[in-house]
């Protein structure tokens, strides 16, 4: 199984950005995380970054021919991008939503995601976890 993690805007600032919302976790060390998780669960991941909206929608797309699914993080652009939404719907292949904080419990702005309506399901709170059990969740999802 292969897995593509995506993550957004400004996650690249892992580490010095906000450290009491995102913790001390640089960007790197979150995708060695991951990696190492993945190798446990038998999964193939490759992870990639991007800041710009057209960028995340040309991974998206991309992903379609290489990957089985998608773990993503969008960021802010959860709040408004309906274009990173349509593209979580066009390339039907099961994603799943991450965030590192509890969007919940932030700013009213941060309480819709409207990517999430595309995506299989949402972690949302569990720090680095959350995209350990996203990889699980999408082995699960896959095995069916
Ligand atoms: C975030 C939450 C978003 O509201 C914020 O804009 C981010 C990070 C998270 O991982 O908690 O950039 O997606």
């Amino acid at each position: 199984m292969r897995v593509l993690v995506l993550h957004g805007p400004n996650l690249n600032l892992l580490g010095e950005r906000e450290p009491k919302i995102y913790g001390s976790q640089t960007l790197a060390e979150l995708d060695h995380e991951i990696a190492e998780a993945a190798r446990e669960l038998g999964v193939e991941v490759s992870c990639e970054q991007h800041n710009s909206e057209g960028a995340i929608i040309d991974a998206l797309h991309a992903a379609r021919e290489e990957y089985e699914g998608v773990v993503i993080n969008p960021g802010a652009y959860a709040h408004y991008s309906y274009a990173i939404r349509d593209a979580i719907a066009a390339i039907a292949i099961p994603t799943i939503e991450v965030h590192l904080s509890n969007i919940a419990a932030r700013e009213g702005f941060r309480h819709s995601s409207v990517t999430a309506a595309a995506c299989r399901g949402v972690m949302s709170g569990f720090g680095a976890s959350g995209y350990v059990l996203a990889l699980r969740a999408l082995g699960e999802i896959l095995a069916r």
